[in-house]
């Protein structure tokens, strides 16, 4: 060894002991879970330990893993959660521990705040961890503050970085395109990078969804193993990546998608990323999925305490055919069938241009005479008569070009310098530019001027049917076009926040052509989302297990279609379409006119049951059994309410074979010392099931399950090759 290598070793060994000695530890703790960091000033930001909770011994034997926060510049080959060009040109970012500091939220959740500092720049990171009492959730996020004398440019910008120790580990994640949405992808976690992203501009579950768990002990389970979940919240592009390199650790990042999307912080300014929710369950994918379900109803969701309204909605049933006969007809036929709110969708509005298709008037919000002659106040009475409740839809963050708001104000579309804007659904669709002030207070007044009309309207349907199709602002400077898709969700947040604010009652769906506005970056805003344009009872039980991965029931709208269904054509008898809707927040969408009487009564029947169970299944908590995508011929999951006195099992045959051997389900989550009578509801049978009124006690159901009969015991001209059940679960 040379002597100056001795002495730099020497020197580092110096250095490295007084930091040792004062190694600064913090611990976020929830009650089943541990994320403990080595925050020590002048040092790197380690992960020590994400997992089981640990002892304060333990905590002390722990040995510094791997940075938690990597920034670009030195070593560049890693991966890095940010990248900064400095205002003198520099791309190098070395950040260290400055302090951390502890504080507490208006909703009692308290915060750890680890400072990072540039060892050169004046430029500071804050690495959030929030933990909220009696959840296992902690939310981590970051402040990035610019204190150099000119502007530095993000080039990346995470919200967080998770290593995850190599492994058996096995990625679930969500992939899909419109109609079939959340369809459930699971894979082992191998050399090189898995990314999942989006890059849609106004919406952004779709194709593939902004969370994933990890299965740490092999292929996933449902109901054991060890499990680690992560959910971007955030409306916009996001990028989530797992980059397993040659070290001993799959490094995942999650964060704002950074391409085409560098952001440019002024001295003196800060940036926020959105939270990245982490979980950890030893109970398996279930597990984690009731962690993101408990903490999100009640922290996230809005209003998400409150069980939602059973309703019907127009658009399958009559699509653009609006007009007041119609609508009072579907009211009286919901409020007939047990319902309690009623929906006009699209086709209502529209002056100068009337909106008899998908080509014209978005923008221009004002009733269409023609169609409905008494307004909105006619609808309302009516909905009142019928004894339901009113609502109604709309699409404010868009405009088509034969609009009078498009006529009038060209300058508020997205749209490319010197180019025509492209133009979406119906060949004149348009998106507005939500980064311009000016076209927030428009969308504000949408929601405004219909709920100070109207204060009556129940429940809005708010869509949004295009992506962001030009990367172009006319309203952001020439040096700030890459700020588009940020900024434009940034007016979109601020402007909800303005409607909340006013109109905190007034329950409102986020639809987006289907499921494109499944994210917890939504839901703080919104009651629940519009799962999927795609009714089919049988393709919903595989897109709402992917979805139930992450967001409970009580925002998974959910709804009885017509058959042949108008997206698969396929005929599924109206006792599956109902059991199928019975497991998320239940709906009809169809028109009513043109049910059978024997599907009315079914209809009806169904929905009785649902009041029945309606806060086990929205407020409950879920365990899913047997995954339709392990394709044994069946599906099932159930849920149960907090204290286990009461439940309720869902199974639906996912496939017909004759003397097919479909497996018994062995249930979960019940009390096992408790004993529960099990009554079938929606029944169609003409005699109840051998185990109709007995009971069992909860240690018999979880090790046996009981034995479902393969079809139904219906008349010899009523069977069909459809079978499903549902139980409830009463403790005696
Ligand atoms: C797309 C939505 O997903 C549908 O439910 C319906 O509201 C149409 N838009 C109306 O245009």
């Amino acid at each position: 060894m040379n002597v100056n290598l001795a002495k730099a070793v020497l020197c580092s060994a110096l250095l490295a002991w007084p930091a040792w000695l004062s190694a600064e530890i913090v611990n976020i703790s929830t009650p089943e879970s541990s994320l403990v960091l080595d925050a020590t000033p002048g040092q790197k930001l380690r992960l020590m330990h994400f997992g089981a909770p640990v002892n304060a011994s333990e905590i002390s034997n722990l040995t510094p893993g791997v940075d938690v926060y990597p920034a670009y510049g030195i070593y560049p080959e890693r991966e890095a959660a940010l990248s900064i060009t400095h205002s003198d040109g520099s791309m190098v970012t070395d950040l260290n521990v400055k302090s951390v500091t502890e504080s507490t939220d208006k909703d009692g959740a308290s915060i750890k705040t680890i400072t990072l500092a540039d060892t050169k720049y004046p430029l500071t990171v804050d690495v959030n961890y929030r933990t909220y009492p009696g959840q296992d959730i902690i939310e981590t996020w970051t402040e990035i503050r610019n204190g150099e004398k000119s502007p530095v440019t993000l080039n990346r910008f995470m919200s967080a970085s998770l290593p995850v120790r190599m492994g058996n580990v096995w990625l679930s994640s969500l992939y899909g395109t419109w109609a079939n949405e959340a369809r459930v992808e699971q894979r082992p976690l191998a050399h090189g990078v898995t990314m999942i992203k989006n890059k849609d501009g106004a919406r952004n579950s779709h194709t593939a969804h902004a969370e994933v768990m990890f299965s740490l002990d092999g292929q996933p389970a449902e109901n054991s193993g060890r499990v680690i979940g992560a959910a971007l919240e955030y409306s916009g592009n996001y990028k989530l990546f797992v980059d397993t390199d040659d070290s001993d650790w799959h490094r995942f990042f999650a964060g704002i998608n950074e391409e085409n999307s560098a952001y440019r912080l002024a001295k003196g300014e800060s940036f926020v990323t959105p939270p990245l929710a982490l979980t950890y369950s030893t109970e398996g994918l279930s597990g984690a999925s009731r962690n993101f379900h408990k903490w999100g109803r009640k922290y996230r969701l809005h209003d998400g305490d409150k069980p939602r309204k059973i309703l019907l909605n127009s658009w399958e049933g009559v699509y653009f055919d609006i007009d007041e006969p119609g609508m009072q007809r579907m009211m009286q036929d919901i409020a007939d069938m047990g319902g309690e709110l009623f929906v006009m969708d699209d086709g209502w509005f529209g002056d100068r241009y009337q909106r008899n298709t998908d080509n014209a008037a978005l923008g221009d919000w004002t009733v269409d005479t023609r169609k409905l002659p008494h307004g909105i106040d006619g609808l309302i009475e009516a909905a009142d008569k019928a004894g339901v409740k009113f609502g109604i839809w709309i699409e404010p963050e868009m405009t088509n070009t034969t609009s009078r708001l498009y006529e009038t104000h060209p300058e508020y579309v997205i749209k490319a310098p010197g180019r025509t804007p492209t133009q979406g659904r119906g060949g004149t669709q348009l998106v507005l530019d939500m980064a311009n002030p000016k076209v927030q207070d428009i969308v504000f007044n949408v929601v405004d001027t219909l709920m100070t009309k109207y204060p009556r309207i129940d429940y809005i349907k708010w869509d949004a049917n295009a992506p962001i199709m030009d990367h172009g602002s006319q309203y952001l400077a020439a040096d700030k076009q890459s700020h588009l898709y940020i900024d434009w969700h940034k007016g979109l947040q601020k402007t909800l926040d303005r409607i909340r604010e006013k109109h905190p009652d007034v329950t409102i769906q986020a639809c987006a052509s289907g499921g494109g506005r499944a994210n917890w970056g939504f839901l703080p805003w919104f009651d629940e989302f519009w799962t999927s344009d795609n009714n089919d009872a049988l393709q919903r039980i595989y897109m709402q297990w992917g979805t139930s991965y992450f967001f409970p029931a009580i925002a998974m709208a959910s709804h009885v279609s017509a058959a042949p269904n108008h997206q698969t054509f396929r005929r599924i008898p109206i006792k599956f379409r109902t059991d199928v809707a019975m497991s998320g927040r239940m709906g009809l969408e169809l028109q009513p006119q043109k049910m059978t009487e024997e599907e009315r009564t079914v209809c009806k029947n169904a929905i009785a049951d649902y009041k029945k169970i309606r806060p086990i299944v929205q407020l409950g908590d879920l365990y899913r059994l047997l995954s339709p995508y392990d394709r044994k011929g069946v599906a099932s999951l159930m849920y149960v309410t907090p204290q286990k006195d009461d439940a309720v099992f869902f199974w639906w045959k996912t496939e017909t074979f004759m003397n097919q051997q479909l497996p018994r389900i062995p249930m979960a989550g019940l009390d096992p010392d408790a004993t529960y009578t099990v009554t079938e509801l929606n029944r169609i049978d003409n005699e109840p099931l051998d185990f109709e009124g007995k009971a069992f006690t909860g240690r018999y159901l979880m090790d046996q399950g009981l034995e479902i009969p393969l079809t139904h015991r219906v008349d010899y001209d009523k069977n069909t090759d459809y079978a499903s059940r549902i139980l409830r679960l009463t403790r005696k």
